[in-house]
């Protein structure tokens, strides 16, 4: 229950950040926000469930994780975009930790790396991009979220992107071998409205559910991009993980307890012009 009150010096506002033994299952744990996501969430107290699929090795970070921060945290090897997968899950980390508080959905298929102009798009990769990242959204609400709805409730992150905003500006990719396909877009869009309808959905079931939309998180990116991101970003430069990163302990925390269906843009003025 919140504290009814008018008087701010009943508050210790520092605490509200806290997430001191918290549970809170990370999807795509082991990729570039993913590991930024859960150093952070280790920093704050919590224990992390790592989740991501076994080329990626969560158990490995699992271990290096616990063994950093000298708490238990778990390892899972999922496919998210696979039911089966992602309720043996939910199963095996209630037998380890008996509750579940947050669910941060941060994977994403990488092929929509590969840049494809429109007009070809596979759509084997069509449906590649859109089964993991929005079917794999979806599968983790439907699972992990009905386990919380039904057990006091809790609080969901879902990470679209600046994609499901606003267009891509294509000149941000001239000189470069690097695009944005339509999938991407297209999925994440989905993400997008898919997180609203559970914010509204489950808003009684003591579920918030938000989003964190980043853009232009840095990964050794060619030169020629990174010029020309400095010059469509007001802020005149990429991101890092580790910034996106301080936004998430905001919407898991108790900092963010009157916020539900927001989509908080960690994208340095991008969609603002
Ligand atoms: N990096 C950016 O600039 C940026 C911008 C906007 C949005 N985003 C979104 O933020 C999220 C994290 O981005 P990132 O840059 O860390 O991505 P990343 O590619 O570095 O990491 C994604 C992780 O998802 C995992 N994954 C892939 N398929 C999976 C599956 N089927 N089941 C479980 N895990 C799977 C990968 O193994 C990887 O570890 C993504 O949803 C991405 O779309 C990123």
């Amino acid at each position: 229950m919140m504290k009814k009150t008018t008087n701010p010096n009943e508050i210790n506002f520092k605490d509200k950040f806290d997430l001191n033994d918290k549970v809170i299952v990370i999807t795509g744990a082991c990729g570039l926000i993913g590991k930024a996501f859960c150093e952070a969430v280790c920093q704050f107290g919590a224990n992390v469930v790592v989740v991501d699929i076994e080329s990626s090795e969560p158990k490995k970070f699992a271990k290096k994780l616990s063994k950093k921060h000298n708490k238990e945290m778990f390892g899972f090897s999922v496919d998210v975009s696979n039911k089966k997968s992602v309720t043996l899950l939910k199963n095996k980390i209630l037998k380890k930790t008996k509750k579940i508080n947050g669910l941060v959905n941060a994977h994403q298929n990488k092929s929509h790396l590969i840049f494809e102009k429109f007009e070809e798009l596979n759509e084997d990769n069509w449906d590649k991009v859109v089964d993991v990242n929005l079917k794999g959204t979806f599968l983790m609400c439907q699972i992990i979220g009905t386990h919380m709805a039904e057990n006091g409730g809790g609080k969901i992150v879902n990470l679209p992107s600046t994609y499901s905003v606003v267009a891509p500006n294509q000149n941000l990719y001239k000189g470069t071998n690097m695009g944005c396909p339509a999938a991407y877009s297209a999925s994440k869009g989905g993400v997008e409205a898919l997180s609203k309808y559970l914010s509204s959905y489950w808003a009684s079931k003591n579920i918030q559910v938000n989003m964190i939309t980043p853009h232009g998180v840095w990964n050794h990116h060619e030169k020629q991009f990174e010029e020309n991101f400095a010059k469509f970003s007001p802020m005149e430069r990429m991101s890092y993980n580790h910034e996106v990163a301080s936004s998430l302990i905001y919407l898991l925390s108790d900092a963010s307890s009157y916020v539900t269906g927001d989509n908080l843009l960690v994208e340095g003025g991008w969609t603002v012009w």
